[in-house]
């Protein structure tokens, strides 16, 4: 029975479903090699690092600006209205260095910070925000009308310990 072998097929069978597990592994082997080399070159991780980037661009941008930046975009004039209390024009503008001592701004209600300032007088104090001081700029960076710088000192200074009276009202005066 051994020495029976089909002569049509001596070594066909054997060799056809060995080229056949060939033909099949490698159906599946070529096109995933491929999938994996196209994956890896336009892949996430390439696209990954560039978000990185931009997000790293970014974040260097936010740490660069300007302190004053939002102050400056909220000084808007009051629109030739009533003039702003003395405390809307400090949390409007002031309060943006002066709330957190920002750039060595003396801080809102620091006694210690403001009783040598007061002891320099309102018309220095007030010359000192119209024109600005050191790191201030010049009306905090933005107000437009003296009355309002002069209510929001008094406004600051007076948090601060100061007794100055609120300055007379450009509108009363006229
Ligand atoms: C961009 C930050 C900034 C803003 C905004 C700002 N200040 Fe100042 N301010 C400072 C700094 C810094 C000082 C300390 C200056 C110094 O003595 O070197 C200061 C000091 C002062 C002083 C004391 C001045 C003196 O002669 O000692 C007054 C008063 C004052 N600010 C009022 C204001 C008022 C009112 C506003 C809003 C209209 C304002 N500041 C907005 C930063 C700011």
């Amino acid at each position: 029975m051994s020495d029976h072998a089909d002569p049509t097929a001596p070594e066909g069978p054997a060799k056809t479903p060995r080229s056949m597990t060939q033909t099949v592994v490698l159906a599946f082997l070529v096109p995933l090699t491929l999938l994996l080399l196209v994956a890896g070159y336009f892949g996430a991780q390439p696209r990954m690092d560039a978000a990185g980037d931009a997000f790293e661009e970014q974040a260097i941008a936010l740490r660069l600006q300007p302190v004053g930046r939002v102050a400056l975009a909220d000084a808007a004039p009051a629109g030739g209205g009533e003039p702003r209390s003395g405390e809307q024009v400090y949390q409007a503008v002031c309060s943006a260095c002066h709330a957190a001592g920002t750039l060595g701004a003396p801080k809102f209600g620091d006694k210690a910070a403001w009783a040598p300032r007061i002891a320099l007088g309102y018309d220095t104090l007030l010359n000192s925000a119209l024109k600005g001081k050191n790191a201030m700029p010049a009306q905090g960076g933005g107000v437009t009308s003296d009355e309002e710088i002069g209510r929001a000192v008094v406004y600051l200074a007076n948090a601060g310990g100061g007794k100055f009276a609120e300055p007379p009202s450009a509108a009363a005066a006229n």
